[in-house]
C-alpha cells in the first residue's frame, strides 16, 4: 500500500486517505535514541552485541535495549512503524512525513552534560531542535509550507532528557564542576529554567502535543547500586535529586500549559512507573529490579554491556537490561502507563485520552 498526498492507492484504485497518519518526533537521550549515535564519532553507543538480542533482526541498532525502546512501543501502540533516526540515510522521501527521531545518547538539558562522551559531537538538545527546524525545511520543499506546518502541529512528540544532567554531570566523579558551582537545590532550579526554554522553543517550532517524561529513580539503577548505594540500597543522594527535580518539572509544565492556554505538554511520571516495579518486581513478572541482565561486577552494574559481559538467559525477568537502561519488558510496562495510566501517572491526561481528543478535531 502506498500513501501519497492524502490518497491511498490500493490495487490501482484511488481512495481518499481517511485519516492522515500522525507524525511522531522524538527528542532526548539514550532512553529514546534509536541509533543516531551510530552515525556520530562518540563512545556513547549501543552498536555491538548483545544490544538488540531481542530486536526483530536480533542485531544491535543503537537502541540502549535488548529489544524495543519506548519510542518504538509508542509507535506500536498508535499503529505506526518506528520512526527513523534523523541521521539514517533511509530518512528521505515519503519516510520523512512519518516523523523523525533526533535523540542522542549521553546528552542532557545542559550543553556541558556528557562531556566525557566527547559531547561536542553529540546532538546536544539545542542542536536537536536546530535539526527539527532543518527537517521542517526539507519537508516544506517536498509538500509546501502550509502542509508542513499542519503535519508538525498534528504530530505527537516525546521528549526524555534530564537524567544525564545528574549522573553524567552533577554527580560525575571527578569532573563535576557544576557541583562546585551550585547546591543541589540551585542546580535543579537552573535545570528547570533551561528545560523550560527548550520546551518553549519546541512549541515555537510548532509542536502541540508533547509528552515530557520525568527522571526515573536514578539512585536505584544497577550502576548506582554498585557505585554509590549503601549496603545494597539505592543511592540516597541521587534519589534526593530525583525527588527535588520531578515535582518542579511538573510544576514548570503546568505553568507552560497555562501560558500557552492549552494542554500542549503532558507530564509522564516515569519515576513513579519505575518505582512500582522497583518496590515490587514480582508483581510485574520480574525476578529482580536490582541486577541488570547485561553487565559485570555487583548487580552487573559496573562498566558497559559488551560481548564479554554476563548475560541473563531471560531478559523478561529483569527490569534493567544494562546498568542504566530498562529492559524491553520494563519499557512495555512504562508505555502501558503512558497510554492508559491514571492521573497519578499522567497529567493532565493519558495518551489514549489525548488520541481520542485529537481524533475528534
Ligand atoms: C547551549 O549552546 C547553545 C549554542 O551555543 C546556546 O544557544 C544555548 O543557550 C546553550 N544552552 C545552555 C543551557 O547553556
Ligand atoms: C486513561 O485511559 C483510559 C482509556 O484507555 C481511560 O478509561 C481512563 O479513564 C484514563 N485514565 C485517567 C485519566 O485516569
Amino acid at each position: 500500500m502506498v500513501t501519497l498526498f492524502g490518497v491511498v492507492l490500493i490495487a490501482g484504485v484511488i481512495v481518499p486517505r481517511v485519516e492522515a497518519k500522525r507524525a511522531f518526533f522524538v527528542f532526548g537521550d539514550s532512553l529514546v535514541d534509536s541509533g543516531n549515535n551510530n552515525y556520530l564519532a562518540t563512545t556513547a553507543r549501543a552498536d555491538s552485541p548483545p544490544y538488540g538480542i531481542d530486536y526483530p533482526t536480533r542485531k544491535p541498532t543503537g537502541r540502549f535495549s535488548n529489544g524495543l525502546n519506548i519510542p518504538d512501543l509508542i509507535s506500536e501502540r498508535i499503529g505506526a512503524e518506528s520512526v527513523l533516526p534523523y541521521l539514517s540515510p533511509l530518512l528521505k522521501g515519503d519516510n520523512l512525513l512519518d516523523g523523525a527521531n533526533f535523540a542522542s545518547a549521553g546528552i542532557g538539558i545542559l550543553n556541558d552534560t556528557g562531556a566525557q562522551f566527547v559531547s561536542l559531537l553529540l546532538f546536544l538538545m539545542y542542536r536537536q531542535l536546530d535539526y527539527f527546524e532543518e527537517y521542517q525545511q526539507r519537508v516544506a520543499d517536498q509538500i509546501g509550507l502550509a502542509r508542513t506546518r499542519k503535519l508538525v502541529n498534528q504530530a505527537l512528540v516525546l521528549i526524555t532528557v534530564g537524567g544525564n544532567d545528574f549522573v553524567n554531570n552533577y554527580y560525575l566523579v571527578p569532573y563535576s564542576a557544576r557541583s562546585r558551582q551550585f547546591s543541589l537545590q540551585e542546580y535543579v532550579k537552573y535545570l528547570i529554567v533551561e528545560y523550560r526554554k527548550l520546551l518553549q522553543r519546541l512549541y515555537d517550532l510548532g509542536a502541540r502535543r508533547v509528552i515530557v517524561t520525568g527522571t526515573g529513580p536514578m539512585g536505584c539503577v544497577p550502576a548506582e547500586l554498585a557505585m554509590r548505594g549503601t549496603n545494597g540500597g539505592c543511592s540516597a543522594e541521587l534519589q534526593r535529586a530525583a525527588s527535588l527535580y520531578n515535582p518542579q518539572l511538573l510544576h514548570m509544565i503546568q505553568g507552560l500549559n497555562k501560558k500557552v492556554g492549552k494542554d500542549v505538554f503532558i507530564a509522564a511520571n516515569t519515576g513513579l512507573m519505575h518505582n512500582d516495579f522497583i518496590s515490587n518486581p514480582e508483581a510485574y513478572g520480574f525476578t529482580t529490579s536490582r541486577i541488570a541482565c547485561c553487565g559485570q561486577g555487583p548487580y552487573n552494574g559496573i562498566g558497559l554491556c559488551t560481548p564479554l559481559s554476563n548475560l541473563c538467559p531471560n531478559r523478561n525477568l529483569h527490569a534493567f537490561w544494562d546498568p542504566f537502561h530498562p529492559s524491553e519488558k520494563a519499557n512495555r510496562l512504562i508505555v502501558e502507563q503512558i497510554m492508559s495510566g491514571s492521573k497519578r501517572y499522567m497529567k493532565p491526561m493519558n495518551l489514549s485520552t489525548v488520541l481520542a481528543l485529537d481524533a475528534r478535531k
